[in-house]
């Protein structure tokens, strides 16, 4: 499993970048207004500059042709531009034209088994379940996952999933063991990915030991 960060922020980016593991980056319009003062092309522009991945731009129309066209002039931006779709008839009539095209898309807001699959059947390049806003509605997120995974495994769909909406991370855990290809991780929960107390504990001990025997 591949780790995407999911941001609009540079500063985050950068610092998961230098991390060298990052294998792409996710935004939306929610991630995007929370950056002040900032044009939406030219930071995609900034981000596709760091991050050689794939970089997930969303679509704001509702309406399959101007979804179409908003999602060509995204894709121009970068060569590594996939464009975020939502999970709606327009949305797919949109993905099968960027599939014809040979335009990425990522299928957002996927709730649902179904809707993975009729994203697939569209030509989406990615579909992503959002794990944890499954969760907060008393559902189970990461049983989407692993559903999702069945379907694609039993069909040969090659469509990749990436899990959404990460909160914690035992989600993460839990999505590779599932099968995600990727996940999409907010940079809060990268740096908690890295701790151990008994890691903390170990190098202190270490060090303490290194040092008597300079003594
Ligand atoms: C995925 O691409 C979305 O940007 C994201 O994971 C949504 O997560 P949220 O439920 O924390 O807003």
């Amino acid at each position: 499993m591949l780790f995407f960060i999911d941001t609009a922020n540079l500063d985050e980016i950068k610092q998961a970048q230098e991390l060298g593991v990052l294998a792409g980056v996710t935004t939306n319009p929610s991630l995007v207004a929370k950056e002040k003062n900032v044009h939406f092309h030219d930071r995609l522009r900034e981000i596709t500059s760091i991050v050689e991945g794939s970089v997930s731009a969303e679509v704001i129309s509702l309406e399959a042709e101007e979804m179409i066209q908003e999602g060509k002039e995204l894709a121009e931006i970068a060569s590594n531009i996939t464009v975020k779709v939502p999970m709606t008839p327009d949305g797919l009539k949109a993905v099968k034209a960027f599939s014809d095209l040979g335009i990425k898309t990522n299928v957002t807001l996927i709730f649902n088994a179904n809707q993975a699959l009729l994203a697939a059947r569209a030509g989406a390049t990615y579909v992503s379940p959002f794990i944890g806003r499954l969760d907060d509605i008393g559902q189970d997120g990461l049983e989407l996952v692993s559903t999702i995974a069945e379907i694609f495994s039993v069909h040969g769909i090659d469509t990749e999933i990436i899990a959404a909406s990460i909160r914690h991370p035992q989600h993460v855990t839990e999505a590779a063991i599932r099968g995600a290809h990727i996940a999409t991780v907010p940079y809060s929960v990268i740096l908690q990915l890295f701790k151990h107390p008994l890691t903390d504990q170990g190098i202190e001990k270490f060090l303490a030991d290194w040092e008597k025997r300079k003594a």
